[in-house]
């Protein structure tokens, strides 16, 4: 007999097609909107494994309705959504898909901290909006970005990838991780320096961690208040290593300069959220991995980490 396979949410029909090749699958057919947690809740509890995505809150309570579940194949390097120790202690696999978006996302990392520094979102709204009147000498002036000193938090692939296009563009490196990457400073001229120091002398502070209960808040009121007056923070790994709340206070008492956000505390952000009536702040929603190619090869490795744990063989990448 065939696996059963729950998919959250409907994907390209190549990849559907090679998991029904091997699996009865069952799906969620809408393309832009999740699962509602009511109609997992009955889903999970006769598969055997489950494609899901970044969207769905796999929680301990979900997973105690599971009773033949195998494998939950996530597709997104983070995963931060499933419990891991839940899902860990009952024996399910749970796998992601890290390496195949690591440069997509360090090239949107390094195109929002180009387009928060140089306003362009505000620039182009300006003047398509008919403001042009004139080129004047400090009109829609930013913060350069040659030369300048990035400081990295969190040292994994994409902060690796990230910190190769900072050298490209002569910047001064600093990272902070839980351990040092001694290759990797030599490499790229690197130095590692303390939280402390890298946001006190940082023009750009790069979010680059995975999110967990120890980065929950990590950047907040007195991070925050480390920072230059003319920095820029970006982030582009999970809304909850920053504090929203001292955030929107420190832009807007120009504590700091700017921020360029891909991700949010609570996602979708509404659109009534106060950072998003701020000039100062670039908001793109959650597209760090958005290139159909990596998008396409997300997908297809998480099919094969599925397929292969349904199999009994070793998914490409397990998480636990
Ligand atoms: C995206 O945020 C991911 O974790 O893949």
């Amino acid at each position: 007999m065939k696996p059963t396979v729950y998919i959250t949410r409907k994907l390209p029909d190549e990849i559907i097609a090679k998991v029904e090749k091997h699996c009865d699958v069952r799906m969620w057919e809408e393309m832009d909107k999740p699962v509602p947690y009511e109609v997992l809740e009955k889903e999970i509890e006769y598969i055997d494994g489950l494609f899901c995505l970044l969207t769905e809150s796999v929680d301990k309570a979900l997973l105690d309705k599971a009773k033949q579940l195998k494998v939950i194949s996530n597709m997104a390097v983070g995963y931060n959504n499933i419990d891991i120790d839940a899902a860990k202690e009952k024996g399910i696999t749970v796998t992601n898909t890290p390496g195949v978006l690591t440069e997509t996302t360090a090239d949107l990392t390094f195109a929002l901290l180009m387009t928060t520094a140089r306003r362009l979102v505000e620039a182009s709204d300006f003047l398509k909006n008919g403001k042009w009147q004139s080129w004047s000498p400090m009109q829609l002036t930013g913060q350069d970005i040659y030369g300048a000193t990035i400081g990295i938090i969190g040292m994994g692939r994409i902060a690796a990838s990230l910190a190769k296009r900072a050298k490209g563009f002569d910047m001064n490196i600093l990272y902070y991780n839980r351990s040092r990457k001694f290759s990797l400073e030599k490499e790229l001229s690197m130095q590692y320096t303390e939280l402390e120091d890298l946001l006190k002398r940082s023009d750009f502070v790069c979010i680059m961690t995975p999110y967990t209960p120890d980065t929950k808040n990590m950047i907040a009121a007195k991070e925050l208040a480390f920072m230059k007056k003319t920095a820029i923070l970006i982030n582009t790994a999970r809304g909850g290593i920053v504090n929203e709340e001292d955030l929107y206070k420190a832009l807007t008492a120009k504590s700091i300069w700017a921020a360029g956000l891909d991700v949010f505390e609570e996602e979708p952000i509404s659109i009534y959220h106060r950072l998003l009536t701020l000039d100062n702040v670039v908001a793109v929603p959650h597209i760090g991995s958005a290139s159909i190619k990596t998008r396409l090869k997300m997908a297809e490795l998480a099919a094969d980490n599925l397929l292969l744990a349904l199999h009994n063989q070793t998914p490409k990448h397990v998480v636990v």
